[in-house]
């Protein structure tokens, strides 16, 4: 189980970086072997810095994240080979995991020397055309290829079956549905639907409230670097508590409703004992001083979190 907690990122920026961004404040989750988790919110409210922290790509500003109990940011050697073979990363460009100037099959070699440097080459030879049917690729078509030979998601496909291939337990998923045409969009979706019938867990990042809606049992939503919401996907999107989620629901066309005549008016949304809803528009005004409020988690429903200030 990979579980975030109290995790902050702070970007130093400016001219002379004597400025403060806070891109991640204070988030808390955990995900399960098995789930399904998007992390949605509009561009630029730190998806990809949570999604980084969690591959440990970005160092932790504040907090920890653990893995089977284990702090990540500890890991060194083996610990750390042993972690990357269990949690994978892949992004929205498939390209930019490749080097153009290698076939393409180079990625499963490196893999091959680093992670299983025993295997026998029919046993390998063998995984490989397993993992690469499981994507429905055709490994004699595809492996002597050079990048740019490749559609998006042929790439994107064979990332997916590198991690097949480490037999990973947990799959970081940034944005990776994006780049993608219509129609291979649904065999990717497909074939995460499948993965996680294997028991693989996802951090299925992304922009796209419907792509949320149709792929996971958990959703988080993150804007200005703040989880403000999170919970079971059905109650966080049929009854959005938080006034940004609530805001953020209303904004996209619902075919089993009629649009109301005029502007849509927000209702109000119900008081949570007494404590105000979390304003993101404090979320990066201010600079990590005293006055800054950190986001506190109430369940105001089984399975459904909203963030709250602390003040
Ligand atoms: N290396 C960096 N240095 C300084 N600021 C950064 C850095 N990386 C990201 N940021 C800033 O941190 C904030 C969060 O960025 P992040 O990439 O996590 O957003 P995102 O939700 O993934 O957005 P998108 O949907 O566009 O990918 C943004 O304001 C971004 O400009
Ligand atoms: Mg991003």
């Amino acid at each position: 189980m990979l579980s975030v907690e109290n995790v902050s990122k702070i970007y130093q920026v400016g001219t002379f970086g004597g400025k403060e961004l806070h891109a991640v404040s204070g988030a808390n989750f955990e995900i399960h072997p098995g789930e399904v988790v998007s992390l949605i919110g509009e561009s630029g409210s730190g998806k990809s810095t949570i999604g980084k922290m969690m591959l440990r790509l970005l160092p932790i500003s504040a907090g920890k994240i653990t893995y089977n109990g284990r702090d990540i940011s500890t890991l060194q050697g083996a610990e750390l080979k042993e972690y990357y073979r269990n949690v994978q990363g892949i992004f929205q460009d498939p390209f930019s995991s490749y080097n153009p100037i290698f076939k393409v099959g180079r990625v499963y070699k490196l893999i091959r020397e680093t992670f299983f440097p025993g295997m026998s080459d029919e046993e390998w030879d063998g995984r490989v055309r397993n993992a690469l049917h499981a994507v429905g690729l055709n490994p004699d078509e595809c492996l002597e290829k050079f990048p740019h030979q490749l559609s998006g998601g042929q790439l994107q496909r064979l990332l997916i079956a590198r991690a097949l291939l480490l037999d990973v337990s947990f799959l970081v998923a940034d944005e990776i549905i994006s780049m993608l045409d219509a129609s291979t969009r649904i065999d990717v979706l497909n074939l995460l639907a499948d993965l996680k019938a294997r028991g693989l867990a996802v951090l299925f990042i992304t922009h796209d409230l419907s792509l949320g809606y149709y792929i996971s049992e958990k959703a988080l939503i993150m804007h200005r670097g703040v989880i403000v919401e999170m919970g079971l996907t059905e109650k966080v999107y049929n009854n959005p508590r938080h006034p940004y989620t609530r805001h953020l629901m209303m904004a996209v066309p619902r075919l089993d409703r009629k649009w109301p005549a005029g502007e849509a008016e927000l209702p109000p949304a119900p008081a949570t004992n007494g404590r105000a809803y979390y304003d993101t528009t404090l979320a990066r005004s201010r600079n990590g001083d005293a006055e800054w409020v950190r986001p506190v988690m109430v369940e105001v429903e089984p399975g459904q979190f909203v963030a709250v200030g602390k003040r």
